[in-house]
């Protein structure tokens, strides 16, 4: 499966000088999805923005089955957000934790998510543990399967952290979640839009991904997926107008699918951003994606590691399109800058985002290279031939 490269660099609007590898910050998106936003805004400009939504109803509603289509899930399992943190906490709120109660989670843990942990930790009288990782990096499933008891109430795992290459085995953990009638709560934000994800395989509840990032839709748009299985057990930690109908005075009725994790206003050009940045993923193909991204990551890591001073930093058997290293005497902001200079982006990644992996990995500020499938052999020369100038300084 070959993907073609040509077609899919005209769809680019950026600078032709720019080599952007922070897709893991905020991707490119095609000129399809800057279109279709630009399109709705000048209706809502034209005719009003509540005229626009009911003109284009039928559209807004078809952003649910894309989001389904790239789960595999049902539409009424998904509820369109603001952002990954946005769809994530509006789950994990929802769980009625009681004291007691185990969190178990994985060592390169995203840090919003696990300030929740804290949070509802010292409210609720939870206890938070990590999932000890294996010699290559990745959550020990024999170790997780030691540690289920009955006080387990959620496992909660980033699938691809934001410092780095590492994959988590999220269907080997799903299987165990569901042998145990765990609850299992995904963090996709890095994974949607880079490799495949089907919420049946995966075996999660809840899975939670963001636009911008691999997508490569708008800022500000986000997903929630929630089975069907538990969309009943879950009461949103905030409700309005949308979530729930104010039946009597005294009292209301959620929604019954996944929107009841959603509010009333809402960007409806970003949601049909994201729509159409679906589609556009779909239609490549995400396993195309995968494999294209895949050998644009190991080609830049080859490259890198050649130059004197650089240390990879990424762990895991499978490494994705997330690339971290430092430079020995070189801080990680200071390469940021100078790559940014020269017209190519990138981002530091600090040991706050990840703190427990990198307390165990002794990490300092890295910077973050992230390949894309648009993304050509030339622009990763460019960038180790400008590492390998401030190196050799
Ligand atoms: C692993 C992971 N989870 C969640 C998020 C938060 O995503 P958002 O900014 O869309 O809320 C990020 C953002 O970088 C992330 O890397």
């Amino acid at each position: 499966m070959s993907l073609d490269k040509q077609a899919i660099r005209a769809e680019l609007s950026a600078e032709p000088a720019y080599v952007h590898l922070n897709s893991a910050g905020a991707s490119l998106m095609p000129r399809c999805v800057v279109d279709v936003q630009i399109e709705h805004l000048e209706l809502e400009a034209r005719v009003g923005g509540y005229e626009a939504e009911w003109l284009q109803r039928d559209r807004i509603e078809a952003v649910y089955d894309s989001v389904a289509r790239l789960l595999n899930c049902e539409a009424s399992e998904v509820a369109i957000v603001e952002n990954a943190t946005v769809g994530w906490m509006m789950a994990f709120y929802a769980i009625p934790f009681e004291a007691g109660d185990r969190i178990l989670t994985v060592e390169a843990e995203y840090a919003s998510n696990y300030l929740a942990y804290l949070q509802i930790a010292r409210e609720k009288g939870v206890v938070v543990e990590t999932i000890p990782s294996t010699e290559s990096g990745e959550a020990c499933l024999e170790s997780l399967r030691a540690m289920i008891d009955p006080r387990v109430r959620l496992i909660s795992v980033t699938h691809i952290p934001t410092n780095g290459g590492l994959v988590n085995p999220i269907e080997e953990i799903g299987a165990i979640a569901r042998e145990n009638e765990i609850l299992y709560l995904v963090d996709a934000c890095q994974s949607a839009g880079q490799m495949t994800l089907d919420v049946g395989r995966i075996g999660c509840d809840l899975l939670s991904a963001t636009g911008r990032k691999f997508l490569r839709g708008p800022r500000g748009s986000g997903f929630l997926y929630a089975s069907q299985r538990i969309i009943d057990q879950l009461h949103p930690p905030m409700i309005d107008m949308l979530g729930a109908e104010w039946v009597e005075i005294d009292s209301y009725r959620l929604r019954p699918d996944a929107r009841r994790f959603e509010n009333w206003e809402s960007n409806y050009s970003a949601k049909l951003g994201l729509g159409r940045a679906i589609d556009y993923a779909l239609d490549i193909g995400l396993e195309a994606i995968d494999v294209e991204v895949s050998r644009l990551a190991d080609r830049l890591r080859g490259l890198l590691e050649e130059i004197p001073g650089v240390q990879l930093r990424d762990i895991g058997k499978r490494k994705c399109g997330i690339i971290t290293f430092t430079l020995d005497g070189v801080p990680a902001a200071e390469i940021e800058t100078r790559f940014r200079e020269n017209n190519i982006h990138v981002s530091v990644t600090t040991p706050s985002g990840t703190l427990i992996d990198a307390r165990r990995r002794q990490l300092p500020d890295m910077v973050r290279a992230s390949v894309h499938y648009f993304n050509c052999e030339s622009e990763l020369e460019r960038c180790a031939s400008l590492l390998k100038d401030i190196a050799s300084v």
